[in-house]
C-alpha cells in the first residue's frame, strides 16, 4: 500500500550528512509533481532536510518520530505505526490519494513490509560519501523491475527512473 519514492546511486545509497547522496534539479521537480496532492510518510531527520525543516507544500506530510515535535502547517505527527495506519485512513478515507513512503534509512526499515512498489531516480554511479542506504532492490528476489526510461544526464551522472514492483516469490 506504499511506494517508495527515492533518488539512489548504484548500490541504493540514500543520504550523506542527513542530506541525498547527490541532487538533480529535474528529479526534485519531478518528485514535486508526482507527489503532490498525495501523502509522503517520512521520519524526524527527513523532515529536517526539508527546505526550513518545513513539511513540502500541498501534500499530506505524515511525520514519525517518538518525540512531540511543535506542530506545523501540513504535518501530522504520529508516534508509531498504529497512529500512521489511522492518519493514513484519516487523510485518504476514500483511497484515493497515494501513500509514499519518502524516507529515510530509518522509516524504511521500520516500515519496509507495508512497501510495495517503488519509485526509483537511480544515478549509475557509486558516491564513496554515503551514510544511509535502502535495501537493494535489484537484488532482492522479492522485488522486480517492471520500467525503465531512457537515460539521461544531468552535465556530471547519468541517470534513470526505475519502476519496482514487489512479487510473491514461487515457494
Ligand atoms: N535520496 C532520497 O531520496 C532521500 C529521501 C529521504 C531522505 N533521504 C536521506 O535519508 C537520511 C535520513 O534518514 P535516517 O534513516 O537518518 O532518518 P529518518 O528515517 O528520516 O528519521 C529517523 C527518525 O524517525 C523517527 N522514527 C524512526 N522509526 C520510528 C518508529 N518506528 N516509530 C516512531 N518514530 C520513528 C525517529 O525520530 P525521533 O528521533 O524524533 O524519535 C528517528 O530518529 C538523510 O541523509 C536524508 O537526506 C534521502
Amino acid at each position: 500500500m506504499m511506494i517508495l519514492i527515492f533518488i539512489v546511486d548504484e548500490n541504493f545509497a540514500i543520504g550523506y550528512q542527513n542530506d541525498m547522496v547527490h541532487h538533480i534539479s529535474r528529479d526534485q521537480k519531478r518528485f514535486k509533481e508526482v507527489t503532490t496532492g498525495n501523502i509522503i510518510v517520512c521520519g524526524r531527520k527527513t523532515l529536517e532536510s526539508f527546505p526550513g525543516g518545513r513539511p513540502l507544500p500541498n501534500r499530506d506530510n505524515i511525520v514519525l518520530s517518538r518525540q512531540d515535535l511543535p506542530p506545523q502547517k501540513g504535518m501530522t505527527l504520529v508516534h508509531d505505526r498504529e497512529g500512521l495506519m489511522k492518519a493514513i485512513r484519516d487523510l485518504n478515507p476514500d483511497g484515493t490519494k497515494k501513500v509514499f513512503l519518502a524516507g529515510g534509512g530509518q522509516l524504511v526499515e521500520a516500515l519496509w513490509d507495508l512497501a510495495d512498489e517503488a519509485d526509483i531516480s537511480m544515478i549509475h554511479h557509486a558516491f564513496d560519501k554515503a551514510d544511509v542506504w535502502i535495501p537493494n532492490l535489484r537484488e532482492d528476489p522479492e522485488w522486480v523491475l517492471t520500467d525503465e526510461s531512457e537515460p539521461m544526464s544531468d552535465g556530471e551522472y547519468t541517470f534513470t527512473y526505475q519502476k519496482y514492483k514487489r512479487i510473491t516469490p514461487d515457494k
